[in-house]
This record gives C-alpha cells, structure tokens and sequence, in this order.
C-alpha cells in the first residue's frame, strides 16, 4: 500500500525514530509533523498534551496516513489511550516498546527512566515494566532541561554534560543497571548521558523496537508497501522550517528536504 506512515512528536525528537523506520522499511512513503511552535509538551497539562496530540493525528489523517506512530513519550503516556478511542487506524506508541526492550535488558532488576516531567508523572513506564515483570524495581526522574537543549542544536556542547550531571548523579546512586530514555529527544544526548551514568549502564532508546513494532503492524493489515522504489518522505513543522533544517542536518548528518510549514494544526 503506497499510502504513508504519519508520524508526529512535538518537534525535532520524533526524528530519532524516523531515522529507525527508514532503515527498516526503506521503500515506505513517510510523512513527519514536529509541533515546533509549541514543544515543549512535557511541562504541559494533560488535557492540553491530549488536544495537541488529537490535533496532531487529525493534520496527519489529512495526509491519508496508513498508520500513525505517536513518536513522542509525553503524548503516549498521556494521549495514546484517548486517540486510540476515537480513531480506527492503527496507533503505535512508543512506551511499551521502550519498557520492553528494558525489561530484557536489566540483569539486576533495577531499571531508571528519564523523560520530560509528564511522562515522569504519568507513571506510564512503571505501569508497562510492571505488566511484564512485577519484581522489577523502577526509579524515574524528569530532565525538564534535555527537550530545549536538544531543539538548540547544543547536544555536544558543555552545557549538555553539565545539565546531565546535575540529574544523574544522584540519580546514580540507585543502582540501576539499565537506563530507558524516555524522551525522543534524549537519544541525541546519549553520550552525555552514558558519560555520567558510565559504561556499566545500558541505555535503552526504544526507536528501533518501535519501527519493529510499525513493520509487525503493517504486516498484519497486509499495509506493507510492495513496490521497491524510492519512497517520499515529507515533513511538516509549525515554526521556522530552517530552525527546524539546522538542528536536523546536525543530528542526521544530512540536509532534510520536503520540508514545510504549516500554519496551524
Ligand atoms: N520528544 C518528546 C517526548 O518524547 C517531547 C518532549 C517535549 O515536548 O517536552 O517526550
């Protein structure tokens, strides 16, 4: 099926899992909304995450997506289940996931969670990993200050190692054997973050579970495209397209093209 797959997050974040579905599914038209005009999500209310979320899905229909991945941790915990009643098309999000992967991957049942203050407060990850192994211990903390690093392109800069120590260093302390970044935009502070939880910790970045999960869905509902050619992959923002082109070319390695802004959602 040549329709697209929709794919949105809050801004530039959802890119991380973008980079995982084109590597799986190459030949899949793909169309991206970044609400760039008004990350962050993550210091906001629910009902506020849940009207961007349903806003977000609805500009994405309008595109005759053939599936949608909520790319974004805040909108899954808090929107997902409200989405998945109102619309019928299929709706991939990205904390089960992510709670999977971690759950196989801790040895010393101890696993941390990361993400933005609502994911945090949600207690989405808690829920997931408890659903699957009940004797799992789960600390979570919120780093507020990760989305606004990452939308400004400072990933590598001091400051991002600075503002990682301040909430992983006591944070440490727990014992955890396994950290799940929480958040799509915290997979582009990975080496920050591993810098200061050290080499004994695995971080978990559930992108490539969740394009796993988008080929396994599409499968299912025979949605796979057939034919081998080169897909067209659009992405649409709702702020400065070239804000938005900077940091992509920085964390991609290339320059994004199709992209455009779109009013509002
Ligand atoms: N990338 C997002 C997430 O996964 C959004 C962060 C935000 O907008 O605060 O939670």
């Amino acid at each position: 099926m040549d329709r697209p797959i929709g794919i949105f997050d809050s801004g530039i974040g959802g890119l991380t899992v973008v980079k995982e579905v084109v590597r799986l599914l190459p030949f899949e038209n793909i169309v991206y909304f970044g609400d760039t005009a008004r990350v962050p999500y993550g210091i906001k209310s629910k009902d506020t995450i849940i009207k961007f979320s349903l806003e977000n899905t609805l500009f994405l229909l309008g595109h005759d997506v053939k599936v949608i991945v909520i790319a974004c941790n805040t909108s899954s915990s808090l929107a997902l289940p409200v989405i998945r009643k109102h619309f019928k098309i299929p709706i991939i999000g990205v904390i089960m996931p992510g709670a999977k992967e971690a759950v196989y991957a801790t040895k010393n049942k101890k696993i941390g969670v990361i993400g933005t203050r609502a994911t945090v407060n949600s207690g989405a990850y808690e829920q997931e990993v408890k659903k699957l192994d009940r004797g799992i211990k789960v600390y979570s903390q919120a780093c507020p200050m990760f989305v606004p690093i990452v939308e400004e392109g400072w990933t590598q800069d001091d400051i991002a190692y600075k503002v990682a120590k301040k909430y992983l260093e006591p944070f440490k302390k727990k014992g955890i054997d396994t950290l799940v970044l929480g958040c799509t935009h915290y997979p582009l502070l990975k080496s920050a973050i591993q810098n200061v939880m050290g080499p004994g910790v695995t971080l978990i970045d559930s992108a490539q579970q969740v394009a796993l999960e988008v080929k396994h869905v599409l499968a299912q509902e025979g949605y796979l495209r057939k034919k081998r050619m080169k897909p067209a992959i659009e992405y649409f923002v709702s702020d400065e397209v070239a804000i938005f082109k900077n940091v992509a070319k920085k964390f991609l390695g290339k320059e994004l093209k199709n992209i455009q802004k779109v009013p509002n959602v």
